[in-house]
């Protein structure tokens, strides 16, 4: 299985109606179901990052079985959707992004796969967490699809699972932040520790809190996510198809 799609909220339905089967993987931190099927003609694996019912909050998510789940399926490659707010007037509801860098806002989950009696020391360089290579494929098949899709930016991962207040909004666009989730971040890092291709498609289902004038929720949220599936759908599977899959990461994974 050469390709794991990690879906965010919305996604856990389609995912389970494409599937082919499900498989029950168990890693060192847990078992995970992980949907089996298809993106065009490449098998993929996905997990539904809130779990199959879509009841899992973010700052509950096993977010280190699932990256070893995908592992050990043999997936190099992990492409994840996740549903943001933006810290920017001019990218707005419905818009795609590609983030190339992290701000860590999170507070208490695990920091390391590497966290069991004996286990190594790793200091995993993430100088680069997304895959330059696949963040590549992504902006040029978003492109020929038509799809606007904003680069370079800067994901701010909050603990949730509540929304943010405006100060802590200006506080992050101070720090140069672009995007505001709750779910990218240890995820990209745990899948940097396993030497694997990592990149995150966000979309952006709301302005951040007290850029607009009312007030965030999560139906709000959901109803952007429904529009803009379809079309999020058609970009995994072009890339899913324009991915090389017996070539390795010149960044990630260098022969
Ligand atoms: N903040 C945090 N997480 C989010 C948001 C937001 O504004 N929108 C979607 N996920």
């Amino acid at each position: 299985m050469p390709i794991g799609i990690i879906g965010g909220t919305g996604f856990a339905e389609v995912m389970a109606d494409e599937a082919r089967e499900t498989e029950l993987v168990e890693t060192r931190h847990g078992i995970v179901e992980v949907q089996v099927g298809q993106l065009g003609q490449v098998d993929v694996a996905f997990i539904p990052r809130h779990g199959p019912a879509g009841n899992i909050p973010p700052h509950a998510v096993n977010y280190q079985a699932h990256i070893e789940a995908l592992d050990m399926l043999g997936c190099r490659r992990i492409i994840a959707t996740n549903a943001v707010g933006s810290l920017l007037d001019d990218l707005t509801p419905g818009c795609l992004a590609l983030p190339n860098q992290f701000l860590d806002f999170t507070d208490g989950r695990p920091r390391t796969l590497f966290d069991r009696p004996g286990d190594e020391i790793v200091n995993v360089d993430v100088t680069a967490p997304y895959c330059p290579e696949l963040r590549k494929l992504l902006a040029r098949e978003a492109e020929k699809l038509g799809l606007a899709c904003r680069k370079g930016l800067t994901y701010v991962c909050t603990e949730g699972p509540r929304f943010e207040t405006p100060a802590e909004i200006r506080m992050f666009a101070a720090l140069g932040g672009h995007l505001v989730g709750m779910t990218g971040v240890p995820e990209v890092v745990f899948a940097r520790e396993l030497g694997l291709c990592y990149a995150s498609v966000c979309i952006v289902t709301n302005l951040a809190a007290g850029l607009s004038e009312n007030p965030l929720t999560a139906d709000e949220v959901n109803a952007v996510m429904d529009e803009v599936r379809p079309r999020l759908w058609e970009l995994l599977t072009a890339v899913a198809g324009a991915i090389d899959t017996e070539a390795s990461c010149n960044y990630c994974s260098p022969a």
